[in-house]
């Protein structure tokens, strides 16, 4: 199964619903639609309204993120994994580079993502390292680390999603060459079965996809999928992923 996800970040009111209404249609009447998902994320304020229209639909609805507590608590303008999970949604991202620069420890991090688990939240959660760590040679290194730092062997690794996006990737169209970006994911997927005990590790990648680059990103088929940003805030865009990744 591969995973198409869209990430719309700070963008859209209630009529971009419009934009997953195509999407929707054109992945209904897609011949090889049984063989991936797709879920978007978008604010919080349209989380409602989305999960509700898209409820056992193609599209699947999650969050950007979530509190570090699980349910209510007297934390201004938090939003628990409890609260995303009884407005219909199904999955999270966790630890975007965005949220990390803003302060996401480790420790928040894995508290965001037992509380998910336990609210039946799927979760996507992003690792990646910076232009400089990878300057200095640090990446694999890194990427270990934000692994075995955050899950746990005791989580239910059927529901956890790895999303590699390499900071210097997102947003500038820059792409991770064929041999590192395989050797990278080959890398993640050992990790994850040996330390974290994941049978079948599922890992994406993210960062500046789009509809040419797929065509050399699907080659590495030990990639199961894409976390898309800039992409997914046009439908033709996304379909154009799904379709030159298929093509
Ligand atoms: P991008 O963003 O596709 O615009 O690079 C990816 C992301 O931040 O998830």
């Amino acid at each position: 199964m591969k995973y198409f996800i869209g990430n719309w970040k700070m963008f859209g009111v209630p009529r971009s619903i419009n934009i997953l209404n195509k999407i929707n249609s054109y992945c209904l009447s897609d011949k090889n639609r049984n063989k991936y998902k797709v879920v978007i994320t978008p604010p919080f304020t349209l989380l409602e309204t989305f999960s509700k229209k898209f409820k056992n639909k193609k599209i699947m609805i999650g969050s950007q993120n979530c509190y570090h507590k699980e349910k209510f608590s007297a934390d201004t303008s938090a939003i628990s994994p409890f609260m995303i999970k009884k407005v219909g949604s199904k999955y999270t991202l966790i630890g975007h580079s965005d949220n990390r620069l803003e302060g996401d420890t480790d420790l928040i991090l894995n508290d965001k993502v037992k509380y998910s688990l336990k609210n039946n939240l799927k979760v996507i959660f992003c690792i990646g390292e910076s232009k400089s760590q990878k300057k200095k040679n640090q990446t694999l290194k890194t990427l270990t680390n934000q692994l075995v730092n955050v899950l746990e062997k005791k989580f239910d690794m059927n529901n956890i999603i790895v999303a590699y996006e390499p900071i210097w990737s997102i947003g500038t169209g820059k792409t991770p060459g064929h041999s590192d970006l395989l050797q990278t994911i080959t890398h993640i997927k050992k990790i994850l079965k040996s330390n974290l005990k994941d049978k079948n590790p599922v890992v994406l990648y993210g960062g500046s996809v789009d509809g040419n680059n797929v065509s050399m990103l699907r080659q590495i088929k030990q990639i199961d999928g894409f976390l898309i940003g800039g992409a997914s805030k046009s439908s033709k865009k996304f379909i154009d992923i799904i379709k030159n990744y298929y093509r």
